[in-house]
C-alpha cells in the first residue's frame, strides 16, 4: 500500500494503520535502532491461551515485521509482547510471574519495550495493578482494538509515558491487516470473535465482548489466499462456531459456511473449534458427512455430566441430550474422534454429580479430553454462588477423572493400528531428527521416518504402534 507519511493520519481503516506502519518503517524504528546502537530491532511475543489468542498473536506478529521489527524467540529484545489469558486464575498467575522476569532485561536494555496485551488487561482490576506495581510496562491494550497495533507503536515511541487503552466492547471488524503465519502450511482463521453464551463460570464472554460474525466472503477470500500461500489445513475458529452467521446482514449457518469453504480448490482438511453442544445442529452434521475436506474430529465441551450442574453452569443442554447428540453424529459420521473439555469442582458439585461426569466419560469413550478444576474468576455468576467446592475435594476428583480419561484415551487412540492413515506433516521429530511428526484427520500425532522435504505434504502412514496417545508408522508409496 503506498503512503504519504508527510500527509496527516487517514480516518479510515484499515488505511489508517496502514499510514502509522509506513512511518514506523521509514522513519521510527530506523531511528530507534540507531538511537540504541543496533542495526536492527527485534521483537518476541509470547501468547497465552487458546486458539484465538495465537491467531492475535499472529497479526501482532505480522505488523512488527512489516514495520523492520526481527521476530526472535526469546524475551530479551527490544519489543516484547505478552498476549495473555485468563480464563482460570492460573494463566493470571504465570503472567505477573514472567513479568517480573522480564523487568530484569528492561534493567540491561533500558530502550525495551514491554507491551501487555489480551483478555486479561481487559480486567480493571489488572490494569490497576500493573499502572501501579509495574512501571515499566510501556503500552497495554486490549482484545478489542488489537488492529490499532501500529498507531500504538507510534504512540510509544513518540510519547514518554505509559500508553494505556481498553475498549469496554466494540461492533467493527477490521479486515486486511498483515499476518505472520507461524506454520507455512496451516493456518487459524477467525469466522467470528466474541462470545453471548455467559456460562456462569466463565469469563471469556466479559473480556472478548459480544458475538460478531466476519462476512463469508471475507472468509472464504481469506482461505484462497492462505491457500494460494501453500497453506492445506485451515481452522476455523470462534467460540462457538455454530452460532455463526446470525448477526450477519444476510444470515448463514456454520453448516452453510461449511460447505463453501469446503469448495475451495488447493485447500486439504478443515477444522474448527469450538462447538457449543446445545447449538449444534443436524444440517451440520450432515455437513461434516458431506464435506470430505472436514476432518474427523468434533471437539465437543461437556464441562459437567450433570444435568443439575450444566443447568447451574447455564450451558442449556442436559445429560440425555448431550449423549443423544454424540449418538446422532456417530450415525452419521462413523469414526469420528470426540475430546471434551470437563470442569471438576464447579460450585456445589456432589460427589453425585461428579459421578454422573465420570458416567458420560465412560458413555462416550473421548479419544482425549481437557480436564480443568473450577478456577473462581471474579465478576462471573458462579464466583457468587454459595457452596465453592474444598480444594482437597476438587484435587481428589480431578486425579480420578484424569486417570480414568487417560485409560479410555489409551484405548481408543489405539483402535487404527494397522491401519493406513493420512497424515500431514508438520515438523522435524524433536527427540529423533530421522523422524518426523505430523497429525492424522482425528488430530492424533504420528511419527515416522523422513525429512524436512515432507513438511507441509500429505503422506500415507501404516499405523505400526501405539504409544500412549501417540503411533510410530512407516510411510507407504504414496498412490
Ligand atoms: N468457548 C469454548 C471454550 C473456551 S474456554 C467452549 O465453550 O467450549 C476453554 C475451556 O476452559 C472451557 O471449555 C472450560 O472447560 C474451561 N474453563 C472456562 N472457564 C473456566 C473456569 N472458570 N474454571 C475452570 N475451567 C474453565
Ligand atoms: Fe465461555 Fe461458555 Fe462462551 Fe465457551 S461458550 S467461551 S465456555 S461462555
Ligand atoms: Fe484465554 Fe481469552 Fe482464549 S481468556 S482461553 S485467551 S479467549
Amino acid at each position: 500500500m503506498d503512503v504519504d507519511i508527510t500527509l496527516p493520519a487517514p480516518e479510515a481503516e484499515p488505511q489508517r494503520q496502514y499510514y502509522f506502519m509506513a512511518l514506523l518503517k521509514q522513519q521510527l524504528v530506523p531511528e530507534r535502532a540507531k538511537k540504541n546502537g543496533k542495526e536492527f530491532l527485534t521483537a518476541c511475543i509470547t501468547t497465552f491461551g487458546c486458539q484465538m489468542n495465537a491467531r492475535d498473536s499472529e497479526k501482532l506478529e505480522g505488523i512488527l515485521e512489516t514495520v523492520g521489527y526481527h521476530i526472535v524467540e526469546t524475551e530479551d529484545a527490544d519489543f516484547v509482547v505478552y498476549n495473555t489469558c485468563t480464563v482460570r486464575e492460573n494463566a493470571n498467575l504465570r503472567v505477573y510471574g514472567r513479568l517480573g522476569q522480564l523487568g530484569k532485561y528492561k534493567k540491561k536494555n533500558p530502550g525495551m519495550i514491554i507491551s501487555l496485551c489480551g483478555c486479561m488487561m481487559q480486567e480493571p482490576l489488572v490494569v490497576e495493578k500493573l499502572k501501579k506495581s509495574y512501571h515499566f510496562v510501556n503500552l497495554i491494550f486490549g482484545t478489542h482494538n488489537i488492529y490499532r497495533f501500529a498507531e500504538y507503536l507510534v504512540r510509544c515511541m513518540t510519547e514518554d509515558r505509559m500508553v494505556i487503552d481498553i475498549w469496554k466492547d466494540t461492533d467493527k471488524i477490521v479486515e486486511n491487516l498483515p499476518v505472520d503465519r507461524k506454520y507455512p502450511f496451516k493456518s487459524g482463521v477467525n469466522i467470528m470473535f466474541g462470545c453471548n453464551n455467559f456460562c456462569s463460570y466463565c469469563i471469556v464472554p466479559y473480556v472478548r465482548g459480544r458475538e460478531r460474525s466476519r462476512k463469508p466472503e471475507e472468509i472464504v477470500a481469506e482461505i484462497k489466499r492462505l491457500v494460494a500461500d501453500g497453506v492445506v489445513e485451515i481452522m476455523l475458529l470462534g467460540q462457538n462456531v455454530n452460532s455463526y452467521g446470525k448477526n450477519l446482514e444476510e444470515p448463514m449457518t456454520f453448516a452453510q459456511l461449511l460447505r463453501e469453504v469446503n469448495k475451495i480448490e488447493g485447500l486439504k482438511r478443515i477444522r474448527f473449534m469450538t462447538s457449543h453442544p446445545k447449538d449444534l445442529s443436524e444440517e451440520l452434521i450432515d455437513a461434516m458427512r458431506d464435506c470430505e475436506k472436514v476432518c474427523l474430529h468434533l471437539h465437543l465441551p461437556l464441562q459437567s455430566g450433570s444435568s443439575r450442574i450444566l443447568k447451574l453452569m447455564n450451558r442449556r443442554y442436559t445429560k440425555e441430550q448431550y449423549l443423544d447428540l454424540v449418538d446422532r453424529i456417530r450415525a452419521k459420521v462413523p469414526d469420528v474422534s470426540l475430546t471434551t473439555d470437563i470442569i471438576v469442582g464447579f460450585p456445589g458439585e456432589t460427589e453425585e454429580d461428579f459421578l454422573e461426569t465420570m458416567d458420560v466419560v465412560r458413555k462416550v469413550r473421548y479419544d482425549s479430553a481437557f480436564t480443568f478444576q473450577y478456577s473462581r474468576r471474579t465478576g462471573t455468576p458462579a464466583a457468587a454462588m454459595e457452596d465453592q467446592i474444598p480444594v482437597d475435594v476438587v484435587k481428589d476428583r480431578f486425579d480420578r477423572l484424569l486417570a480414568e480419561v487417560q485409560e479410555i484415551s489409551r484405548e481408543v487412540t489405539a483402535r487404527h493400528t494397522h491401519t493406513v492413515q493420512e497424515v500431514l506433516v508438520e515438523s522435524i521429530n524433536e527427540q529423533d531428527p530421522s523422524l518426523v511428526t505430523g497429525r492424522m484427520s482425528n488430530n492424533t500425532l504420528v511419527h515416522f521416518k523422513g525429512d524436512a522435504s515432507l513438511i507441509g505434504t500429505l503422506q500415507n502412514v501404516y499405523l505400526d504402534e501405539c504409544r500412549g496417545f501417540y503411533y510410530m508408522g512407516t510411510p507407504v508409496e504414496n498412490s
